[in-house]
């Protein structure tokens, strides 16, 4: 567990990179002693229509709650993104697109491209009735549409919801009913692994369910769909009547940019609300310094390839948003990594001389297992620096990661951070940080995370291990849960009042590394992708047979954690395979492929204290195969459930 193999900053990064330790130190201070400087000059990385005077407005006190960035300042993300580039950088690549199957033809969009494309379909959404503030649900595959949907939201100042085009019609419906949002923007279907997502059959399935004025339709595989007249738009067909002339919006710093779907402890998945001039900012910031995007010594700029989709927030901040703000080129990729073969990833980065290269842990693990071969036969001469994000990246999995794919040449930049937090937030800078295998390292400008104790909130010193807290705000930060605001102050700042408190466990080192542990709330991270238990729970117990349930993680080598199950059936219904089989794919289909328990065992009842509160640290015990050490089982109502779940655990067979 205790990892002490440390690779010191490279010469040349220390020497070129935008962030060496000094000023990393230097930085760092200014923005915990005086935020106000440090911010009023890092806000000028973005074009302000009116420059703000008011930095940063904050409090996480229960009586003075607000988070307000950059309050009196206007702008507009899209132009941040397209218009200010075109001066510089019309006629380059802001988009490279790579599709699912390396036979299809690629596409390459510029910036002069992009911007086109976004004005004639923000002219679209207008002519649709779309207007500043309302919502938009966005159901779209991994093609430079999805970011003209994104951009064109952003421009006319409405909030968009994209949704991950793996969810079920049902999880669309949800989303699409929380935010009353009444235009959905889709494709006719998605491309994965040679794979086709039957995107516009799902979200009419969802339409049957909820209000939708208007379906946005991208013809992408050309697939013969039903096509409802009055609500169904063709996407080509409308933009090329709309003109390529519409100006962005003035937006306040505080109006809300996007909303995203993410799973908690508790209850239904929560509209994290991010708002614009301080999420501008911040994906801005932490993509040029993590990622150190500069120009190279020729002049020419790094092509970067973030491997997220972009229906979680690594695709929003870091395929999109920041890259885009940045003047960079991204990279989308339609695909998955062992398609057509496990070469793919590799193929793709000599195939554009990718420089930064950025996946998470379990696609690297899924890879890794298939051995060194499928790399080595690449070149991958053209990394220069790789990123990780989503899950703890175990030793090994680094290692692999540094010294087959980046031939040991290439620092590794281990981001921590989530869906609230808008951005990095711990994560090590290759020209600044000694690398430690499996570390997230240090806070980023104005983070200022701290270790509690999880019994009592008592502050940690020095090495220790505890609650990951963050003290003080960040322009970043999430500020709201759509139409919940007492859930958002309930979730994150009342466990330890004063402080946002992150769900995730962490150890700080002798050198003041930071190394995240995993959550310690009752979400699993599967594969890098957030689960609520409750939420699979639910969707058990919505099956006519099931009486009960209770879901944990468990360890899994590709995934990270794995999803386990324990179901307590209706009385006279018996527990057989044929019924775990149909269990296992109700939740698939209730939730979406990524919610698929891995292990399902019947519990003719679960560990219970005497209130009737279910003792889920027993069934995480059961679930890891630690069962020397349950704990205390005497405060059950009944312990010999206990021995009967023990029985029944695949492990006992
Ligand atoms: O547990 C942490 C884990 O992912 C959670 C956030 O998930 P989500 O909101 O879906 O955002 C994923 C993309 C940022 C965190 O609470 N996590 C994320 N990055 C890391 C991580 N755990 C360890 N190391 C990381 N680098």
């Amino acid at each position: 567990m205790h990892e002490h193999r440390s690779h010191p900053v490279p010469a040349e990064w220390a020497a070129r990179a935008l962030i060496n330790a000094e000023r990393y130190a230097q930085m760092y201070a200014q923005s915990v002693a005086d935020p106000d400087s440090f911010w009023a000059k890092e806000m000028h990385r973005l074009d302000w229509m009116r420059v703000p005077t008011q930095i940063k407005d904050t409090s996480f006190a229960a009586d003075d709650f607000r988070i307000k960035w950059f309050a009196d300042g206007t702008l507009n993300l899209a132009a941040n993104c397209l218009d200010r580039h075109l001066d510089t950088l019309g006629d380059e690549v802001a988009i490279l697109w790579e599709p699912d199957h390396p036979d299809t033809p690629s596409r390459t969009v510029t910036y002069r491209e992009l911007h086109e494309a976004t004005c004639r379909f923000t002219n679209l959404l207008k002519a649709k009735g779309v207007k500043r503030g309302d919502r938009v649900t966005i159901y779209l595959p991994m093609v430079p549409e999805a970011a003209v949907a994104m951009l064109a939201c952003a421009r006319i100042g409405a909030v968009h919801s994209i949704v991950f085009a793996g969810f079920s019609p049902d999880a669309l419906a949800g989303r699409i009913a929380d935010c009353a949002s009444t235009v959905v923007i889709t494709a006719d279907e998605g491309l994965r692994g040679g794979k086709k997502v039957p995107l516009k059959a799902n979200v009419d399935a969802a339409c049957a369910k909820v209000r939708v004025d208007t379906v946005i339709m991208l013809r992408h595989t050309g697939a013969d769909v039903p096509f409802v007249e009055g609500r169904d738009v063709d996407w080509a067909t409308a933009i090329a009547a709309q003109s390529a002339d519409c100006a962005a919006e003035e937006m306040g710093a505080e109006d809300p940019l996007f909303i995203l779907y993410t799973s908690g402890s508790t209850g239904k998945p929560k509209g994290v609300l991010h708002t614009t001039g301080g999420y501008g900012v911040w994906a801005s910031m932490t993509h040029q310094y993590t990622f150190d995007y500069q120009p190279n010594p020729d002049g020419s700029r790094p092509v970067y390839w973030c491997a997220a989709d972009i229906g979680w927030v690594t695709g929003h901040s870091y395929v999109v948003y920041g890259p885009l703000m940045n003047g960079g080129i991204t990279l989308m990729f339609e695909g998955v990594p062992n398609y057509p073969d496990f070469s793919r990833f590799w193929q793709v980065v000599d195939k554009y001389q990718v420089e930064i290269f950025y996946a998470a842990p379990t696609a690297l693990r899924a890879l890794m297992r298939e051995g060194d071969e499928w790399v080595t036969r690449t070149s991958r001469k053209s990394l220069r620096l790789l990123g990780s994000v989503g899950e703890p990246i175990n030793p090994e999995a680094w290692e692999w990661y540094y010294n087959v794919v980046g031939g040991g040449r290439c620092p590794i930049a281990d981001t921590w951070w989530q869906t609230e937090t808008g951005g990095h937030m711990i994560t090590p800078l290759a020209g600044a940080h000694a690398l430690k295998p499996g570390s997230a390292s240090f806070p980023l400008f104005g983070v200022q995370p701290q270790l509690v104790d999880p019994a009592n909130g008592h502050v940690l010193e020095g090495a220790t291990e505890g609650a990951l807290v963050i003290t003080d705000s960040w322009p970043g930060q999430m500020r709201t849960v759509y139409g919940d605001h007492a859930r958002f102050i309930q979730t994150y700042f009342t466990q330890y009042p004063g402080k946002y408190f992150t769900g995730d466990g962490c150890r700080r080192d002798e050198d003041g590394y930071y190394w995240i542990t995993g959550r310690i709330d009752d979400v699993i991270n599967v594969s890098g992708h957030r689960m609520g238990t409750a939420e699979i729970e639910s969707a058990l117990v919505e099956h006519d047979k099931v009486a009960e349930a209770a879901v944990v993680g468990m360890p899994h080598d590709i995934k990270g954690q794995g999803i386990y199950a324990y179901v307590t059936t209706m009385d006279g219904v018996e527990d057989t395979d044929d019924l775990r089989r149909e269990l296992i794919a109700w939740v698939r289909k209730e939730i979406g492929p990524i919610a698929t328990p891995d292990v399902l065992q019947f519990a003719p009842s679960l560990p219970k204290t005497r209130s009737g509160k279910i003792m889920r640290r027993i069934l995480r015990k059961i679930a890891e195969n630690d069962v020397g050490n349950l704990g205390d089982i005497s405060t059950l109502a009944d312990p010999s459930v206990v021995d009967d779940l023990l029985k029944n655990s695949p492990h006992a067979k």
